[in-house]
């Protein structure tokens, strides 16, 4: 199969598949849905067929590891990012979501402050509030061109006030942002001068833009000991609905806690289906990942001119990572509420900004391009519709 403009332009049609994005009970008849992050492309066939041969043999029962899932793992890190992992530096996990809440929950207590910076991915706030942390946020400094900074001087703040646990996303969701080596390296001296913990959500890793290059905070040696890096093969090969992701640390006491924690509350990994499938993606998919990843470069350029286009007001942050976009539509209403409710009419679904920061999100919306091109261009007439018509 060649994985090139056509294969992504065929997309594919999910309705009826029991997918959130398509079939929650709230999508409406017509509606458009460019919400959640999964992507409306079909998967690589190498996935494809290690499903069906699984499938083929009609007996489901418990898996047993394999070591092959990790040095699949482990080899991917090392040929696409150049990070070097190790077997047993690395557990498996569920999902990612997993990963954040149990480092929260092992290494810090009930009123506990953790760090984290808004806008950001819900599941974060969640995790603090949840397990009754104190929730310190040190909101990303937004930029004159759109783009968002760390606050350096507020995480350091935070931390001689006495906060220990810093959950940081890399590349950042929703503000798309690849950090640099030396962003990178501020945070991780920061936390070794206070001595906190990092937690390192990479399950955007694979989308950074050229030239821009990813670079993994376990590449930092200041972070190095004290790192709990999350991934996945879900999001880079859409198939997040198969439930399985990777814990890495350096520091095997890290690890331990964690993997006790997990063994304590029942929580074990790695399912009949979603092993081989990982391994397949993590070791046959190179081709269709780089496909994809031009793909989602045009969409890119495609998105930043309708938008200039049709919706002039509105200020896309600068897309350096991820398929999802973060747009600032202030001026055409204040509200997440009022936008929603004149998008929803245009039957396009897209997330309200203030899920990602109920302050500083007020007025944004996150739209997720990774569907053919011509779906996306309908999504933009969609939205400039809604908002000027
Ligand atoms: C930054 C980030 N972390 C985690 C997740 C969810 O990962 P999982 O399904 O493995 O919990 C997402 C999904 O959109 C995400 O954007």
């Amino acid at each position: 199969m060649k994985y090139d403009r056509s294969f992504f332009d065929a997309g594919i049609d999910r309705k009826g598949t029991r997918c959130v994005k398509w079939d929650a009970d709230f999508i409406q008849p017509g509606d458009l849905p460019m919400w959640v992050a999964d992507w409306d492309f079909q998967c690589a066939d190498p996935i494809v067929d290690a499903l069906k041969q699984r499938a083929a043999h009609p007996c489901y029962g418990y898996p047993c590891g394999d070591p092959r899932d990790q040095e699949a793992f482990c080899g991917y890190w090392q040929r696409r990012h150049g990070v070097t992992i190790k077997p047993a530096q690395t557990l498996m996990l569920p999902c990612v979501v997993t990963g954040i809440r149990q480092m929260v929950l092992t290494f810090t207590q009930p009123g506990d402050g953790v760090l984290m910076m808004t806008p950001l991915y819900g599941p974060f706030h969640d995790s603090i509030k949840r397990s009754g942390r104190r929730l310190i946020n040190v909101p990303l400094l937004r930029r004159e061109d759109a783009c968002y900074d760390i606050d350096f001087e507020g995480v350091e703040n935070a931390l001689q006030n006495g906060v220990r646990l810093i959950l940081f996303c890399n590349p950042h969701n929703p503000v798309s942002r690849a950090w640099r080596k030396e962003e990178l390296r501020q945070l991780a001296e920061l936390a070794k001068r206070y001595d906190a913990l990092l937690l390192s959500d990479e399950i955007h890793a694979d989308f950074v833009y050229k030239p821009l290059e990813f670079i993994s905070m376990l590449s930092i040696p200041e972070a190095a000991d004290r790192t709990l890096m999350l991934t996945a093969a879900s999001k880079t090969f859409n198939i997040p609905g198969l439930q399985q992701a990777m814990a890495v640390s350096y520091n095997a006491d890290i690890l331990k806690k964690i993997s006790d924690n997990l063994e304590m509350q029942g929580v074990t990994s790695g399912n009949v289906f979603a092993l081989p499938a990982t391994q397949a993606a993590y070791t046959k998919c190179d081709d269709w990942l780089d496909g994809m990843l031009d793909y989602l470069s045009e969409s890119r350029d495609i998105l930043k001119k309708e938008l200039a286009q049709q919706l002039p007001l509105a200020v896309l942050t600068p897309i350096e990572a991820t398929a999802l976009s973060w747009i600032d539509l202030r001026a055409y209403a204040p509200t997440c509420a009022e936008l929603n409710q004149k998008i929803k009419a245009h039957h396009l679904v897209i997330n309200e900004g203030n899920w990602f920061g109920p302050e500083d999100g007020e007025g944004f919306m996150r739209l997720n391009f990774a569907c053919p091109h011509a779906t996306l261009r309908e999504g933009v007439r969609r939205l400039a519709e809604a908002l000027t018509k």
